[in-house]
């Protein structure tokens, strides 16, 4: 089941620019940093209430997020469901026909983790997260 907004995923050129906004002017702690060499992005977690904000700053131009950036922009990524049965969660959209980006939940920074197709989702870039304790 679905729980709630876990985080929102922000596209950003550079971190350090990025906290003048969303650590010094809104006052969220930064309560992770992590580079995910595979995906080829530095990812800061900012907490705000239960939710998070997370900042994607792309370490090249050939990851996804780096095309993103290059042709989008800085601005809004996706938007992170949490569950606490990521691989249910991922077959149920399977089996109602929705194309996935992850054929199976991976590690990512806030979990196991997997993206459903924008294409299949009205447009939005939808993740969906379950968290695991030794993630912070
Ligand atoms: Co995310």
């Amino acid at each position: 089941m679905l729980s709630k907004i876990h985080h929102i995923g922000v596209v950003v050129r550079d971190l350090e620019q990025a906290y003048g906004f969303w650590r010094d002017v809104l006052g969220l702690p930064v309560q992770v940093v992590k580079t995910v060499r595979d995906q080829d992005v530095t990812a800061a977690l900012l907490k705000v209430g239960a939710s998070e904000i997370e900042l994607l700053q792309p370490l090249s131009d050939r990851s996804g997020i780096g095309k993103f950036l290059a042709k989008r922009g800085e601005g809004l990524h996706h938007l992170c469901f949490e569950t606490d049965d990521v691989a249910a969660e991922l077959a149920a959209a399977k089996a109602k026909g929705i194309r996935v980006i992850d054929d199976k939940p991976r590690l990512g920074l806030a979990g196991m983790i997997c993206f459903l197709h924008p294409t299949a989702t009205r447009g939005v870039l939808i993740e969906y997260a379950q968290p695991i304790e030794e993630h912070h």
